[in-house]
């Protein structure tokens, strides 16, 4: 019987369920622990392909999901926008159409998360988002996953989300811990606090699972008994034009030293990546005792390896 993401897209958090979210989480650890044992190859994708489009730069999801494919025996397509005929006009429809003929699955880095929505709209193979101006899906699972692996539990958790509460990570976090039942606090100014519609799903997600969502000002308040402490750039790829501006309002929400010796005594540490030292992290945070980014780095891919299989496996 397949399973209940078989053939699904992946746009946002907001399409999984909270037992989908932790039916990812026990795959990706089967899936690590597999890796661990020394079993490096599970072909559950053999003779698949699937295309990764990228209209913004990468390094983490780039090669986490090449090298996710390849370890499930399958083949990674990676596409540059530039170098494809979107980049002279080709409209996004077409090429969903064309490229659903060739690959199993589409995933695709874009701009603006309309471009995915048409992508999903006309492709017949399942879509999957590597990161919108709205959502990040794919690191969320995988920061759920480190929380999971660090705190035991999300449930009961508290995750202090400091700075831009307005971007795609902070977005796909938010309803990933509210979901599973944890409890979210975003500390950010009021012009940088999540879109209406994504903190409302979010709000009714923690009504359901028993979680908790808030908004917090002060950054100071926000991270008094936080188990975990996160933070993201402040200017986000294709936010250039607002770089000072946003700069200006996010100037008293780095996270330094001062800041995590008022989150508990435990506390650790997250950062998607890539990380401006002296902005929203210091040197001493991100590199301190406080810090799990490198093992949050990895997760990526255990859990893209449990989301491709679930999607496309037989
Ligand atoms: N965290 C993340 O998505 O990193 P990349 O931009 O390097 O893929
Ligand atoms: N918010 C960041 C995340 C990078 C992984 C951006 O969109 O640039």
């Amino acid at each position: 019987m397949p399973g209940p993401l078989r053939g699904r897209d992946l746009l946002s958090i907001k399409d999984l369920s909270r037992e989908e979210i932790e039916l990812v989480l026990d795959t990706a650890r089967i899936m690590k622990t597999r890796y661990y044992s020394g079993e490096r190859i599970i072909p559950v994708l053999k003779g698949k392909t699937v295309a990764l489009i990228f209209e913004k730069p990468s390094t983490r999801t780039r090669v986490s999901m090449e090298v996710a494919v390849a370890q499930l025996g399958g083949y990674p397509l990676y596409l540059r926008r530039d170098e494809l005929q979107l980049a002279r006009g080709e409209p996004i429809k077409d090429t969903a159409r064309v490229l659903s003929r060739y690959v199993d699955a589409i995933a695709a880095r874009v701009y603006s998360h309309k471009s995915l929505e048409e992508l999903a709209a006309y492709s017949s193979v399942p879509v999957i988002n590597m990161l919108s101006d709205l959502e990040h899906p794919l690191q969320a699972l995988a920061d759920v996953l480190t929380i999971k692996e660090k705190k035991g539990s999300v449930k009961g958790v508290k995750i202090v989300y400091v700075g831009d509460a307005r971007n795609n990570v902070a977005h796909s976090l938010m309803l990933a811990v509210a979901k599973l039942g944890g409890h979210i606090v975003l500390a950010s100014p009021k012009e940088l606090r999540p879109r209406e519609d994504i903190l409302q799903a979010a709000i009714q997600a923690a009504n359901e699972s028993g979680g908790l969502v808030e908004l917090i000002e002060d950054p100071f308040e926000a991270v008094k008994g936080a188990d975990v402490v996160y933070t993201d750039v402040w200017v986000s790829m294709g936010e250039e034009a607002q770089a000072e501006e946003k700069r200006r309002l996010l100037k008293n929400y780095q996270v330094n030293e001062k800041l995590m010796s008022l989150a508990n005594n435990n506390a650790i540490f997250m950062h998607c990546l890539p990380a401006h030292r002296g902005e929203e992290v210091t040197e001493e945070v991100i590199e301190g005792p406080w810090s799990v980014v490198w093992d949050q780095a990895e997760n990526r891919l255990h859990a893209q390896k449990a989301v491709l299989a679930l999607i496309l496996s037989d």
